[in-house]
């Protein structure tokens, strides 16, 4: 018998599987307190960019096949449009959020009234304080969760126990990456990519042992929220300033689709910020 190898510069190929998204339009977006290093109330910021911006992302998921719901935006919480950090779904249930920040409280009803009504089979009001996909990366039947700056641990115990599948806690030691999505990036159900030094030594270790084979991103790449992707096996959505990672995916058989959110970035979010996946 003859066993065909590919070669080993050929890419493995990807494929994706189609996706449920929920945004939530930047109507009521700007930069009026500052609850993480992105944000400066003093730099001016144009809602109406943020939402062209907005619209051409969700435009790209829609042109790929996937399927986009809205939630109504509320006046009065300008980072609404971080629909990632609205709750966490897996296996047709879902957790809703708990924010460690009072600007952003409210948030965590009005998204889980959504969940509510999304024919889910479990919709559990959380206990812990979470910050939803901000923090739990589910990556295959694994969950990967972040903690140092919003989620607590606690919220991982409760995440495991109600999702049923195995939590792995990971600290995050630089404020400028402070939610796991800004340091870690979920490819497909078993890559990933990440910035090391986001990371404490001990989660650092869990990740190489994880994910031997995970891409590395530099430093310039993250800095610019570069790890903030949206991947559906094979298309990846991610900062066109992140060009060392854009080509990274390309040699790992991914398929990079740039896009400009700089307004956004302003609040401290990328793409994956602004994107719940409904995992039903
Ligand atoms: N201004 C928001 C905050 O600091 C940004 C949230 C970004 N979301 C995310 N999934 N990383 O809470």
């Amino acid at each position: 018998m003859t066993v065909l190898a590919l070669p080993s510069d050929v890419p493995v190929p990807r494929t994706s599987r189609p996706r449920h998204y929920l945004m939530c339009r930047p109507e009521h977006f700007t930069v009026s307190y500052s609850i993480n290093p992105w944000m400066d109330p003093d730099v001016p910021v144009s809602t109406d960019r943020a939402l062209a911006q907005w619209e051409r992302l969700r435009r790209i998921y829609l042109e790929l096949g996937h399927a986009v719901d809205v939630i109504a935006p509320v006046p009065g919480l300008p980072d609404m449009v971080y629909a990632a950090n609205g709750g966490t779904t897996a296996r047709g249930r879902a957790l809703g959020a708990k924010f460690r920040f009072p600007e952003r409280a409210a948030e965590g009803p009005a998204y889980l009234a959504w969940l509510r009504e999304a024919g889910l089979t479990h919709v559990k009001e959380p206990v812990a304080t979470n910050e939803g996909e901000g923090d739990f990366l589910v990556v295959g039947e694994r969950i990967l969760a972040g903690t140092g700056f919003r989620t607590e641990p606690a919220a991982h115990a409760e995440a495991q126990e109600f999702f049923g599948l195995p939590v792995t806690s990971l600290t995050l030691v630089d404020p400028r990456f402070y939610h796991l999505d800004t340091a870690l990036a979920v490819l497909d159900d078993d890559t990933v990519a990440y910035y090391p030094a986001a990371f404490s030594p001990g989660s650092r270790e869990v990740l190489r042992t994880l994910f031997p084979d995970a891409i590395i991103a530099s430093e310039a790449d993250a800095v610019v929220l570069g790890l903030n992707v949206v991947s559906d096996g094979r298309n990846v959505i991610v900062a066109a300033a992140a060009e060392g990672l854009i080509a990274q995916l390309s040699a790992h058989g991914f398929t990079p689709i740039p896009v400009d959110l700089s307004e956004l970035l302003k609040g401290g979010g990328g793409p994956k910020c602004c994107t719940l996946e409904i995992r039903v």
